[in-house]
């Protein structure tokens, strides 16, 4: 499974952060980072396992712009 993080649309509300600080941080800039992800275009992707999913689930339905999906 993997986490997408649409970062160009993200408006740095950093609940994800907040939420699930083991895989995003905010970055310099003042948006959101996917730890450890690799860039697809204006994309962030991070392969995860099961265990992490839970976290990265409630960062997805707290972000207020709904950029962050897990497929
Ligand atoms: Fe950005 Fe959404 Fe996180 S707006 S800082 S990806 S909660």
């Amino acid at each position: 499974m993997k986490i997408i993080l649409q970062r160009s649309k993200c408006i740095g509300c950093a609940s994800c952060a907040a939420i699930c600080p083991e895989l995003f941080e905010m970055a310099d800039d003042g948006f959101s980072h996917l730890i450890g992800s690799n860039k697809e275009g204006e994309n962030e992707l991070l392969e995860i396992d099961e265990a992490k999913a839970g976290c990265a689930k409630e960062a997805a339905e707290v972000c207020p712009v709904q950029i962050i999906e897990i497929v």
